[in-house]
């Protein structure tokens, strides 16, 4: 496609039965923390489609840590429900790995204990050394594999924290700031390598970012969030063909417009529209 027909599309994000078939089904999610008087987040209706990578923007506070939480299974919503595969989520599961801002390592194991860690609990689909070995690789760390994490630097430990996740074969990965805490050009390494990672092992991907050319580097379809409570204001479908390089004045284009829609997700919800009159009436271009 070229590049002055591409446009940001608003899309459907409300949950229907059509959406059974899809990964993760969020389905008139709400969480309220215990003694908050207020929702964090509040009726979020999202499907997400097996293998996309749905990237989700928002301000801080908005909610976008608890709503990954939600759907690893480490919180319990106060109302509606995650379903992944068509099954509620009931507590975390080694098929679902969150990886954090931090990589939060295990400092008296080396990178490749660490990077075997889950395979203790999950049964390995190549026997564990060898499945260390693979990962290690896939993250081009295969020379470290010895090393103390304590000694490795913020990029590579990161990389040993995705080895970890990715060790067990997850099928969804829940993925939060994990590069904010990085120098530019890691980061925009680490932004292509993982996509492609995910793209190669078939996995479906939520992205918390606060980076605007990390959502449209790595994801699909973006997500803003509203804040108090948090829910999804404008759901972005990128279009096909888009291209994942900062240069290309596609994604220039791109990138505008999701700026503005950032901007207005800042304005108060409007009070008479459903969230989803409202996105699905809304013009980007
Ligand atoms: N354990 C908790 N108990 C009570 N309130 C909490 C708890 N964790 C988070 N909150 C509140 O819920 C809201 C959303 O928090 P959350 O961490 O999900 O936001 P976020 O969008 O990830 O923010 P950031 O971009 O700063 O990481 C905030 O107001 C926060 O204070
Ligand atoms: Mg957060």
């Amino acid at each position: 496609m070229k590049a002055a027909a591409m446009k940001i599309e608003p899309t459907k994000t409300s949950a229907s039965s059509q959406d059974e078939s899809a990964k993760i089904l969020l389905c008139g999610l709400s969480h309220r923390y215990r003694h908050r008087k207020l929702n964090t987040l509040s009726d979020i209706d999202l499907a997400i489609p097996h293998g996309q990578v749905l990237a989700v923007v928002g301000r801080s506070g908005c909610g976008k840590s608890t709503l990954l939480q939600l759907i690893a299974g480490l919180l319990r919503p106060s109302s509606g429900e995650v379903r992944i595969d068509g099954l509620p989520v009931s507590g975390p599961s080694p098929r679902r790995n969150l990886i954090f801002q931090q990589p939060s390592l295990y400092p008296w194991m080396n990178v490749a204990q660490n990077v075997g860690f889950g395979l203790k609990f999950v049964p390995s689909p190549t026997p564990p050394r060898r499945r260390i070995e693979e990962m290690l690789q896939l993250v081009g760390l295969e020379q470290h594999a010895e090393d103390d994490v304590r000694m490795l630097s913020g990029g590579q430990q990161q990389r040993v924290a995705l080895a970890r996740s990715l060790a067990t074969a997850p099928e969804v990965l829940l993925l939060d700031e994990p590069f904010s805490a990085l120098d530019a050009m890691t980061r925009a390494e680490l932004q292509a390598q993982v996509r492609g990672i995910i793209d190669a092992l078939g996995m479906t991907a939520v992205l918390v970012t606060h980076d605007l050319d990390e959502a449209l580097l790595m994801g699909d379809r973006i997500v803003v969030m509203d804040s108090h409570p948090g829910r999804v204001r404008e759901a972005v479908e990128l279009p096909a063909g888009h291209r994942r390089d900062r240069a290309h004045v596609g994604f220039q284009r791109l990138r505008h417009q999701l700026e503005q829609t950032f901007v207005d997700a800042a304005r108060p919800f409007p009070a008479t529209a459903s969230p989803y009159t409202y996105q699905t009436s809304r013009e980007l271009n």
